[in-house]
């Protein structure tokens, strides 16, 4: 298969061919982290702008790491540090990066549709890095290489999505990913945080935390948000945890060889109990790692084009 792409902006925009050739060049660049001298030249003399506007430490490092053992040099510039601090626009700042000639700007913005704003109108590729509430698919897209490589397929896989799923651009895409690899994606969270309007991703909505879990073969944690709630949507961290938390006994009711996924930042004792989190089933730190693969993947299509893989 050939897939070259300017940009990567959303889940909806790949499909399942895509996706899962994506999987299959992240799955050939992870041996490249585990040589002792952890380089290539693939993108050598290619050049990666991080743009990022609101706070990030898996992402951010990990597209950096992506771009270094691809021998491509990165620049990072947060919001803080840029002229936006004096009013310059969004699309004024990317267009005077644009005008140094780089071949990727990896963008992390409040706004939804930021990044595609700025695909439309620049000819650097552009990749998002999370914009909004809206989407986050170099995310889905590790989620997605973890599940597959743990349990050899997708398909037919019962995914239980919890927690702020309104405000959660991770829980949008991982369930449109999911649903488009054969997966059966089921949500729950306090009836606050659902959107209405769900259900028309493919997804089914649970009546409550034990119905989710229950049979799951893979569970996915979400953090509260309350950095982008306008008015207190559960009644304490105490009562959520109760309600909606994951911790050993509420596990019991997912399939044996459940595996326990989450983002990050996790809030711990809130949506998951330390014993779980650390415990025998969580995988997420292997998500952290195969975040790395991913997002060489993704440099490596749109910055290098990919015809075949070669990574020597
Ligand atoms: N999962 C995720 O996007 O983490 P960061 O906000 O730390 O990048």
């Amino acid at each position: 298969m050939q897939f070259e792409r300017k940009d990567i902006l959303d889940m909806e925009s790949l499909s399942a061919e895509e996706i899962t050739f994506i999987l299959d060049t992240a799955d050939q660049l992870k041996e490249i982290s585990r040589r002792p001298v952890k380089k290539v030249p693939t993108l050598r003399g290619k050049t990666v702008v991080l743009f990022f506007y609101e706070p990030s430490t898996r992402t951010r490092s990990s597209f950096e790491i992506a771009s270094k053992r691809l021998s491509a040099d990165s620049i990072s510039i947060s919001s803080s540090s840029s002229s936006m601090v004096k009013g310059e626009t969004l699309l004024d700042t990317a267009r005077n990066l644009e005008a140094m000639n780089p071949d990727v700007i990896v963008i992390r913005h409040y706004s939804a549709g930021a990044p595609h704003m700025l695909a439309r109108l620049l000819k650097t590729s552009i990749i998002n890095a999370g914009d909004g509430m809206h989407a986050h698919p170099t995310q889905a897209l590790l989620d997605l290489m973890t599940v597959r490589e743990k349990k050899g397929s997708i398909k037919g896989l019962r995914i239980a999505i919890m927690g702020d799923i309104s405000h959660s651009r991770v829980a949008r895409s991982d369930s449109i990913g999911f649903i488009k690899m054969g997966a059966d994606v089921v949500i729950a969270g306090p009836p606050t945080m659902i959107p209405k309007g769900i259900e028309s991703l493919g997804v089914t909505v649970a009546g409550n935390a034990d119905e989710a879990v229950k049979g799951a073969d893979v569970i996915i944690m979400l953090r509260i948000q309350k950095e982008r709630q306008k008015s207190f949507l559960y009644p304490s961290d105490r009562e959520y945890s109760k309600v909606f938390g994951l911790n050993p006994e509420r596990l019991k009711k997912a399939d044996k060889k459940v595996l326990i996924m989450h983002p990050g930042p996790i809030n711990r004792g809130v949506e998951i109990s330390s014993e779980v989190a650390d415990g025998p089933y969580s995988i997420i730190l292997d998500q952290v790692t195969n975040g790395v693969s991913v997002r060489m993947a993704l440099l490596f299509i749109v910055a290098g084009g990919v015809r075949n893989v070669d990574v020597d």
